[in-house]
């Protein structure tokens, strides 16, 4: 999968980085702060995500997103396999992502992809969003944290 950086110059995907986080506070930060990565088909972004550097060892993923018309056929998991080998080229040791107590279905991605479950921030959603997210019929409360080591 070939990705690529958002250009200095270039409008990042905020429709695609917002279907991952509804916060565009957020969003603007992670974007400030960390790398966003791009993939494209025929010209076309539909998939994104951005790099954050936590410490000097250890990197985070955020916002992983596909567009909803290209959901489903294994470009999420590529996506994030992309992520994790771009941290490791860069020399991180560890690899987090942080996802929702209702993301099912990315809960299931992070855990094929390698990782594991190491905390649960507790109210993190309740307490950072106005709007409450309701995803599979369970309220978005807490957040689950999972990391991957690096050989
Ligand atoms: C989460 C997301 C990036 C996954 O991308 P994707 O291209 O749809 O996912 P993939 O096709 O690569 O599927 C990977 C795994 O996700 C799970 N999955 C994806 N879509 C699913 C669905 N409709 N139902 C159940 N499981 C699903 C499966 O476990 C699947 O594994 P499998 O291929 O072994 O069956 C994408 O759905 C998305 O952009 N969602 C909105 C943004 C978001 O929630 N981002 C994450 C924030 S924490």
């Amino acid at each position: 999968m070939e990705i690529r950086r958002l250009g200095n110059a270039e409008t990042p995907p905020y429709d695609l980085l917002l279907l991952a986080d509804p916060s565009l506070v957020l969003v603007e930060r992670y974007l400030k702060e960390g790398e966003c990565f791009l993939y494209e088909m025929d010209g076309e972004i539909i998939g994104v995500f951005v790099l954050l550097m936590l410490n000097p060892e250890t990197v985070e993923i955020k916002n992983v997103a596909v567009s909803e018309a290209m959901q489903g056929k294994g470009i999420g998991k590529q996506l994030v396999q992309a992520a994790i080998r771009l941290a490791d080229e860069i020399g991180y040791r560890n690899v987090e992502i942080g996802t929702g107590n209702s993301s099912v279905n990315q809960l299931a991605l992070y855990q094929k992809c390698g990782f594991r479950i190491v905390e649960i921030i507790h109210d993190f959603f309740t307490f950072h969003y106005k709007e409450e997210i309701v995803e599979n019929g369970i309220v978005c409360r807490d957040m689950i944290r999972l990391r991957m080591e690096l050989s």
